[in-house]
């Protein structure tokens, strides 16, 4: 029996409990969520990323029908200093065309009748020379084509330009293809003998998430909007302290025009174009109704275990620390400023000149508690306190939520009186059932907890019907405590068939199609199905060791009494729910049930999901008998 307590004081509780982590790892960005379709633009590629990459890499030299040329590496005068190569295209007979070409991020699909603006940055570069040859009379333009081509080597558009002078210019265009492909290739060519430098080669939906230029790819940002998260926290991770004492994700790097952004090797091992930075971060935030939770570097690189008492974690040199923290002060002001102030302005040039209202500011992640982190956190977190002491520092207990780190965090945070303190943790799926009682146990006088990251790990590391229940598992029972629990989200959030480096993820996608996991419904259903009260309630009857977990909200905006109760056995488990204690007889009833009596059911790519919410709707007394199916999670909203 489940007994809920009607009459009882409701608990407050934190109604920004679901959100998502956002971190760009397994393609999540470049190739992901960043709706851009060239791969390596700006010609920044290096070795130093994958040894086999540099700045020709996803970039073929076309000669068409008698043409001739040459790829050179322009370093001299490039578009901006934060953007250093650019590509010298010399074209000694052109023939047809000469140019360069591109097939994204493993393809290129486009529609028929859908707009595209393709962009260049060039200048002429030998003006009035043909490759290798005498000057010539008079200068004369280089003229240019854009195309996309389907696999058939059909144009399916073209766009025209005319290249002159010796000043870098922006050309755009935008094209229109007449037929849909999934495999187009983007063809630059020039049309006569000559040179030209070309860097920043862009090929963008006018479609995006929002409709934002620059913007996310629509599918996929809308199944993360689906989620309905009530906070992101970004850029990572890992990401964000990066694997050298220098390595760190400067958010600085990650703003302005594009072409000034400076792209880089990011800690999972690729490029980073910045394409997606912190403009795009936190104007998705606001498009979803997003609490923005950026997280910046402690000033100390990732930890590796290990036996010195630093654990292998390096700091930023202390005479360092205060230019970086007046990074992290600009931040703020980027955020949240007036637009006439240093940093405002550049959020207000980039078409915001109203405050993005930054209030939660992550400082670390997962970092080793040693000596090293704790001087720089401080130093960090008292700059921030004298500075904006409206803004609120979520700390960090260490790479897992429990161990020396752990205690060390915790009482770290009681040191400093943090407000909020962020755990992690990647277990296999019965740790969420046997912790459940976790938070019950929690000082409410201390501070807060977000759960930053958290996932169930089969050993296989399967998105499994078993793992998303376990996660409703742990779910309720954060929901209880959400007194104390204010956010968590599951981590990671995105991943790219073919680049994925880490399992399991949320959402799954490659060029055309987004793949939802079990654990993705899951997510839905609780931030869709939240409260603002929990609601004190009583199981009983229940076998000792049998996997049933509950939670009981009141959301006041529908003055719905919402019962999740969450099945982990592989058989059904019958209950009666007991409201008497309201005034109320007789309950309309929303019933939302999630279920597969296969635990070790996954969903796969491009059939329909194994397991999907099914829904039924009727009255119910204020007493009444239900069945829990096996591996299931019901959700009753009862008014
Ligand atoms: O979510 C993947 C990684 O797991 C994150 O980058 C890091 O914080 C954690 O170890």
């Amino acid at each position: 029996e489940l007994k809920v307590d009607l009459k009882a004081e409701k608990k407050a509780i934190s109604t920004d409990l679901v959100g998502i982590f956002y971190e760009d790892l397994n393609y999540a960005a470049d190739g992901g969520l960043y709706a851009e379709l060239i791969q390596n633009r700006s010609f920044e590629y290096s070795a130093t990323e994958q040894a086999s990459w540099g700045p020709f890499s996803f970039w073929d030299l076309v000669e068409s029908e008698g043409g001739k040329g040459r790829l050179g590496l322009g370093n001299a005068r490039p578009v901006h200093v934060n953007n250093p190569h650019y590509l010298l295209l010399n074209v000694e007979a052109a023939g047809v065309g000469v140019g360069i070409a591109n097939e994204g991020f493993d393809q290129i699909p486009v529609e028929a009748g859908e707009a595209y603006e393709a962009s260049f940055w060039a200048y002429q570069a030998y003006m009035g020379r043909k490759w290798g040859g005498a000057q010539e009379e008079e200068e004369q333009p280089m003229p240019m084509l854009a195309r996309l081509e389907n696999e058939a080597g059909e144009v399916i558009a073209e766009a025209e330009f005319l290249i002159a002078g010796r000043e870098w210019t922006q050309h755009s265009a935008t094209l229109v293809p007449i037929k849909s492909t999934d495999k187009a290739r983007f063809v630059l060519l020039a049309q006569k003998a000559g040179g030209v430098a070309i860097d920043m080669v862009s090929l963008f939906p006018h479609d995006t998430f929002s409709g934002r230029k620059n913007g996310l790819r629509k599918d996929l940002a809308q199944s993360i909007a689906d989620l309905e998260p009530k906070f992101m926290r970004f850029p990572g991770g890992c990401l964000v302290h990066g694997q050298g004492i220098h390595q760190y994700y400067d958010w600085k790097d990650s703003v302005g025009p594009v072409e000034q952004r400076k792209a880089f090797r990011n800690s999972w091992g690729y490029h980073q174009t910045l394409g997606l930075g912190y403009f795009e971060y936190f104007q998705f935030c606001e498009d979803m109704g997003a609490i923005p939770i950026p997280v910046v570097s402690a000033g100390v690189c990732c930890q590796h275990a290990g036996d010195s008492p630093n654990r292998g974690q390096e700091g930023l040199p202390l005479d360092e620390m205060p230019d970086y923290i007046d990074d992290v002060l600009d931040l703020i002001e980027w955020a949240n400023g007036p637009a006439d102030s240093e940093w405002g302005a550049v959020r207000a040039a980039a078409g915001h000149p109203e405050p993005f209202g930054l209030k939660y500011l992550g400082v670390g992640n997962e970092d080793a508690i040693t000596s090293i982190f704790k001087v720089r956190f401080k130093m960090i977190r008292d700059a921030i306190a004298k500075r904006h002491p409206e803004i609120v520092v979520v700390g960090t207990v260490g790479p897992f939520a429990s161990g020396e780190d752990y205690d060390n965090g915790w009482e770290f945070s009681r040191e400093l009186d943090l407000d909020i303190i962020d755990e992690h943790y990647y277990v296999e799926p019965n740790w969420f059932w046997e912790n459940q009682q976790r938070y019950d146990a929690y000082d409410r006088e201390s501070a807060e907890v977000y759960i930053g990251e958290y996932a169930a790990h089969e050993p296989d590391r399967a998105n499994t019907m078993r793992s998303a229940i376990a996660e409703a598992a742990g779910l309720v029972s954060f929901e209880r405590n959400a007194d104390i629990v204010r956010f968590a989200s599951y981590a990671p959030l995105l991943s790219r068939r073919g680049h994925t480096q880490w399992r399991p993820d949320l959402i799954y996608f490659d060029a055309t199609e987004v793949y939802p996991s079990l654990n993705y419904e899951v997510q839905r259903l609780f931030s869709v199905n939240a409260g603002d009260f929990a609601l004190p309630f009583r199981v009983s009857g229940l076998a000792e060791g049998k996997k049933l977990a509950a939670s009981v909200v009141h959301d006041s905006e529908s003055a719905d009494t919402i019962v999740k109760v969450v099945n982990g056995e592989s058989e059904a488990i019958s209950a009666t729910i007991d409201l008497s204690s309201a005034a109320q007889r007789q309950f309309r009833m929303r019933a939302i049930i999630f279920a597969h009596e296969v635990a070790s059911a996954v969903n796969r790519d491009g059939e329909a999901p194994v397991a999907v919410p099914e829904e039924e709707s009727g009255s119910v007394g204020s007493r009444f008998d239900r069945s829990f199916p096996a591996n299931s999670l019901t959700i009753l909203r009862l008014r």
